[in-house]
């Protein structure tokens, strides 16, 4: 059982985004893209059938045991996807990260940008001391935003989830509190990086 998180979703600007709380409102924008089966083709959930299946998915998201923003991409105030933390244990620091965007804003950076914003504010002020993330492990997108997080791979947890077809194994991922700290500010605390040049001077 995962803890309420003590928090609401702040609103969050970043270049091209206004991550705001994610609502039941957003059930039509949502729908429009979670029932795409090429979005659905790796997530644990199926295409949404219909806008009643997508308001309890949101009712699901929208509960204090998540932390979820809505992403509008700013120059058109359009919803085009969600970020979010679940599985918080509150004890062991620790929640889980996971995002999802409308097919045709894929490949522009938006995961990626929408997810270092969501990081910086989870490590500052809901005091976790690691975020987790797990993608099937065919889901290369996916993947591809958690390695440029800086999270690490750990591993694959075999046949760990189950959906309508099966089992799947789940790659996971992890970033620690005080790597997040070092990668967004690199003198804290820390001694100077050195390069093999630098340290092998020839
Ligand atoms: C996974 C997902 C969120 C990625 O979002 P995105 O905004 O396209 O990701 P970004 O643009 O930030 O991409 C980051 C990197 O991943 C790469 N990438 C994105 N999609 C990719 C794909 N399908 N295959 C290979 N690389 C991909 C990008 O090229 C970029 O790499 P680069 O900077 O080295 O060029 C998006 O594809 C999606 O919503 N998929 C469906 C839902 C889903 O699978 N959610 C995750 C469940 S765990």
């Amino acid at each position: 059982m995962s803890d309420a998180f003590e928090v609401l979703a702040p609103e969050i600007g970043t270049a091209r985004l206004s991550l705001r709380q994610l609502s039941l409102d957003d059930a039509p924008a949502i729908h429009a893209y979670a029932s795409d089966p090429d979005v659905a083709r790796f997530t644990l959930w199926p295409a949404h059938p219909d806008e009643d299946f997508t308001r309890k998915f949101l009712a699901n998201l929208t509960h204090p045991t998540v932390l979820s923003w809505a992403i509008v991409w700013r120059e058109s105030a359009e919803v085009v996807g969600m970020v979010f933390f679940h599985s918080l244990h509150r004890r062991h620091g620790r929640a889980e990260l996971a995002f999802n965007l409308a097919r045709r804003f894929w490949k522009r950076g938006i995961a990626t940008e929408a997810a270092t914003a969501v990081l910086d504010f989870a490590f500052r002020l809901v005091e976790l001391n690691r975020v987790e993330a797990t993608c099937m492990s065919d889901n290369l997108g996916s993947r591809r935003v958690l390695e440029k997080l800086g999270m690490t791979h750990e591993g694959v947890m075999r046949q760990s989830h189950r959906r309508h077809d099966g089992f799947h194994d789940m790659d996971l991922f992890s970033l620690l509190r005080d790597e997040h700290r070092t990668r967004t500010n690199p003198g804290d605390g820390n001694p100077p990086r050195t390069s093999n040049k630098e340290r092998n001077p020839r």
